[in-house]
């Protein structure tokens, strides 16, 4: 933690520490001019323009550190400080009272992830710089988004090796430890017997020592309406028996970001307390080769009733994905959201940045769009066009895994998953990236979360907020 909370607002005579002031360009010339003349002259000769990410630090007359001036973009941006704590020497800052006033839940979320660095394997090159913050809900509940955020991106992060589905399990027992939520799990064999064909057929040739599950977290009032999160959680995706080239196969640890994610949004739904009744269903797998995987021109029949036909053993995602949605929507849910790294389709059509938003509510597209934008956690709607659909039928069986012709491959994976989801479900799927293909502030290269701030803010419009 950089970010530290105390009861009373610091400042300087009481806690040593030194003051920021966050300027954007607008405001600069009016800072400027409440300051005497030699600080406006180290400024400018500094450089310094209020460009956002920014800082400069301006010595007190004894030539210690007296002040940082900030760049931000504005008062409530959420990344407003995220390129300060890696960037300014050691020590403790608190926020001054001049300048803008950051809001607290922005403050307290950019700084935390300005901070972030996966350091299973190494320690990080130095220590962060430390944010005193008055403890108020506001700048908790930036904590509260940035440990979620901070725990996705871990999971993104740690390699296969380290993270296959048992160790995927047991991140869900953890959280749901710490929230007082049920966990359970349906491992190998008995997935089966549980009637979940299609993940044990992913995963089977994994099962010796990476068994296949099906992962299940609960939590809640049951009188509240209840919210189902499914994610994609493939541990490693090689491409079975229809290989990937090494190109394609690099990030491929990354393909339990769904997963990763739909956990992060979890564990801020059951840390807010929102009134809802959660179920996350996490189908965990390895797309493996063995002499018992699943092949090109396989069938099976799924929980749901309906036979599919594999066209390509590399799109495994959405036959994972088809017996958690069944599953998922036998106990009919009010809403159900799942996030996978389902298709490059998604990546070619929208890039690194833009998670694919599939839904059969027109209106929801819409308001998820705006919503993500407006707090810089963006993503696009695409249409699930049913014309498309024919490209997913089958000759031998109720549909095919891969699109005939290839085109529009994040529709046709949409519709795929659309066929296990009853029609009067509300349902929003996401294909989203998971990793951050460049830096920027706050958010370094590998594991990401996204869309997870946009979702929890639609998800208190439509439930209301739980404890602040
Ligand atoms: N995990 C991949 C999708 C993926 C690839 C996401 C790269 C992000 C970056 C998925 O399982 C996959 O391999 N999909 C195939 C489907 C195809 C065989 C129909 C794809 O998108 O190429
Ligand atoms: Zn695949
Ligand atoms: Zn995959």
């Amino acid at each position: 933690m950089t970010v530290s909370l105390s009861k009373t607002p610091p400042d300087s005579t009481t806690t040593g520490s030194v003051p920021i002031r966050c300027v954007d360009r607008a405001g600069l010339a009016a800072a400027l001019s409440t300051v005497p003349e030699p600080t406006q002259r180290w400024l400018r000769a500094n450089g310094f323009t209020a460009a956002p990410d920014t800082h400069a630090l301006v010595p007190a007359a004894d030539g210690a550190l007296g002040e940082v001036w900030a760049g931000v973009r504005s008062a409530s941006h959420p990344w407003a400080l995220a390129a300060l704590p890696k960037a300014l020497p050691v020590g403790r800052y608190h926020l001054g009272s001049e300048g803008l006033a950051i809001e607290p839940q922005a403050a307290a979320f950019s700084w935390e992830l300005g901070s972030y660095v996966f350091d299973l394997y190494k320690p990080p090159r130095r220590a962060a710089a430390e944010l005193l913050m008055a403890d108020d809900t506001h700048s908790r509940r930036g904590l509260v988004l940035a440990a979620a955020v901070a725990s996705t991106r871990d999971l993104v992060n740690t390699p296969a090796e380290h993270m296959g589905p048992a160790q995927l399990a047991e991140a869900v027992r953890l959280v749901a430890q710490q929230h007082g939520a049920k966990f359970r799990q349906i491992v190998g064999d008995a997935l089966l017997k549980q009637n979940l064909p299609a993940i044990h057929a992913v995963g089977r040739a994994a099962a010796a020592d990476r068994a296949p599950r099906l992962i299940e977290l609960n939590w809640g009032d049951p009188k509240h309406p209840k919210l189902c999160l499914v994610g994609k959680g493939v541990c490693f995706d090689c491409g079975g028996l229809n290989i990937k080239g090494g190109e394609g196969m690099r990030l491929m640890k990354k393909d339990m970001g769904g997963a990763a994610n739909a956990l992060g949004l979890a564990q801020m739904v059951m840390a807010l307390e929102l009134p809802v009744r959660l179920q996350l269903l996490i189908p965990a797998v390895e797309n493996a080769i063995a002499g018992n995987a699943y092949r090109p021109g396989d069938v099976f029949k799924t929980r749901a009733g309906l036979h599919i036909e594999i066209g390509n053993t590399d799109a495994e995602g959405r036959v994972v994905l088809c017996d958690a949605l069944a599953f998922g929507a036998e106990s009919q849910p009010d809403l159900m959201i799942d996030l996978a790294t389902l298709t490059g389709a998604a990546r070619i059509a929208l890039g690194a940045q833009l998670p694919a938003l599939f839904t059969r509510q027109m209106a929801h597209g819409r308001e998820l769009v705006d919503l993500g934008l407006a707090i810089d956690d963006p993503l696009w709607h695409m249409p699930l066009w049913h014309p498309y659909h024919a490209q997913i039928e089958s000759d031998i069986a109720d549909i095919v895994n891969t699109g005939r012709g290839g085109l529009g491959g994040a529709i046709t994976a949409a519709l795929f998953l659309a066929d296990f989801v009853p029609a009067g479900l509300d349902w929003l799927h996401l294909d989203l990236f998971a990793w951050n293909d460049g830096a920027r502030p706050g958010r370094p290269v590998g594991g990401e979360a996204q869309t997870l701030r946009t979702l929890l803010a639609w998800l208190e419009r439509r439930y209301g907020e739980g404890r602040a």
